[in-house]
């Protein structure tokens, strides 16, 4: 319950943090172009490209960078445009509904029980497991296994959730036991989310080429499990990991004009989970959006195989299709 409303907290912020963010890329594009003039795409490429480092950590199996799959053996891989639903929590903390019909389902992993999964399962569903893989929720039981140096700032907005240390190995142990959880209970594949803190004030100077290390690791370890995956935004490092990933889940790119860069994941072959929050913020309601909305978020550049849904940022049962 307390999940629900901070993740509402957490949406809420994440929309605002982006709004800033843009603000920030737009300047320093801005100040690399009228200063540098002709270095601005050597400036942009060279600091995605600029170190391999250090990530090889004690618990190993640090995934090299590389585009070679980790796994040609992985058990699922989606079809571009198939439609999905996703729903972390439900109204009322029951279980989540299962009455929207579609063939894949994501759906919180600490929140629902292998009955929930194998329900779904048994309706001809597959299941994706979510889970926070770049910050730390201290709500969840795991909680206590963090140490204190894992952690770096707040998630602006929402107090309980810190960033993650992804290069340490401790970090790294636990996700490897909730990845252990998604088996045990039945999942298909998993949605580690928060993977964008060097995208964020994280107070751990997070770097793009620790997140590329971290979400390429986390597919290793996620295949060796016999688990699909995705990449959760992210949208800096898509080139570097899009190989290991079996999808991509987006959050708003209509809104923020950004759905050709995860058109790459179509090309690819491999399916964009899309969702808009035509609603804004505080609105978890089971009205229908207005027919403007429902074309903005449905029919951005590039956006036309796109698996879109229209939500609710609470991600409640509520879904509007792209008709
Ligand atoms: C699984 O969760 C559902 C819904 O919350 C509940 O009704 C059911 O009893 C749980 N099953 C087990 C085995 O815990
Ligand atoms: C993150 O973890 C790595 C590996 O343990 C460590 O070397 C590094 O100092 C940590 N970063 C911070 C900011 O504490
Ligand atoms: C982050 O980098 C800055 C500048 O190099 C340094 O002063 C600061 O101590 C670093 N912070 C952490 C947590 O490592
Ligand atoms: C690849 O994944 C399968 C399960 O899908 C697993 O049995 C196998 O051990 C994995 N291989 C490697 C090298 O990780
Ligand atoms: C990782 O590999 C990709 C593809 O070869 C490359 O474009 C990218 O720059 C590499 N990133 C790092 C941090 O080495
Ligand atoms: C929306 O509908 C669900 C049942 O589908 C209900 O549980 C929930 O309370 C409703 N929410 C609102 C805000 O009316
Ligand atoms: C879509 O692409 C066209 C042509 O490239 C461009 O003129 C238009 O502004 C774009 N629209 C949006 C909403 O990005
Ligand atoms: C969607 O994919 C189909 C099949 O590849 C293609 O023919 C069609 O042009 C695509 N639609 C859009 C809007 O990109």
């Amino acid at each position: 319950m307390g999940d629900l409303s901070s993740k509402t907290g957490w949406w809420a912020w994440s929309t605002k943090k982006k709004v800033l963010i843009f603000g920030t890329v737009a300047l320093v594009i801005v100040a690399l172009g009228v200063g540098l003039g002709v270095g601005l795409g050597i400036g942009l490429r060279n600091s995605g490209d600029d170190d391999s480092d250090n990530d090889n950590d004690g618990t190993g199996s640090g995934a090299p960078n590389t585009t070679t799959p980790t796994n040609t053996t992985v058990k699922w891989q989606p079809a571009v445009g198939t439609k999905w639903q996703i729903i972390l929590k439900s109204g009322d903390g029951a279980a989540i509904s299962t009455s929207v019909d579609a063939p894949i389902y994501d759906i919180d992993l600490f929140d629902n029980n292998k009955t929930v999964i194998s329900d779904l399962q048994k309706m001809g569903r597959k299941v994706i497991c979510y889970f926070s893989a770049g910050s730390f929720e201290d709500w969840r039981n795991d909680a206590g296994d963090f140490h204190d140096t894992d952690k770096g700032e707040d998630l602006d907005g929402w107090p309980g959730e810190k960033w993650l240390n992804v290069t340490s190995p401790n970090v790294r142990k636990i996700m490897q036991a909730r990845l252990d959880i998604a088996v045990e209970k039945g999942c298909d594949g998993v949605d580690p989310d928060n993977i964008d803190g060097y995208d964020n004030e994280n107070g751990l100077n997070l770097t793009k080429s620790q997140a590329i290390n971290y979400v390429n690791w986390l597919a290793s370890q996620s295949h060796s499990r016999g688990l699909s995956v995705g990449l959760k935004n992210g949208g800096d490092i898509i080139d570097s990991v899009i190989d290991n990933m079996q999808w991509c889940v987006n959050e708003q790119c209509a809104e923020y004009k950004e759905c050709d860069t995860y058109a790459s994941f179509i090309q690819a072959d491999k399916p964009v989970f899309h969702i808009e929050y035509p609603k804004g913020e505080s609105t978890n309601d089971n009205k229908s959006v207005t027919t403007s909305q429902v074309k903005s978020a449905c029919t951005a550049n590039s956006s036309g195989n796109f698996s879109t849904v229209i939500k609710n940022m609470g991600l409640d049962n509520w879904v509007e299709y792209c008709s």
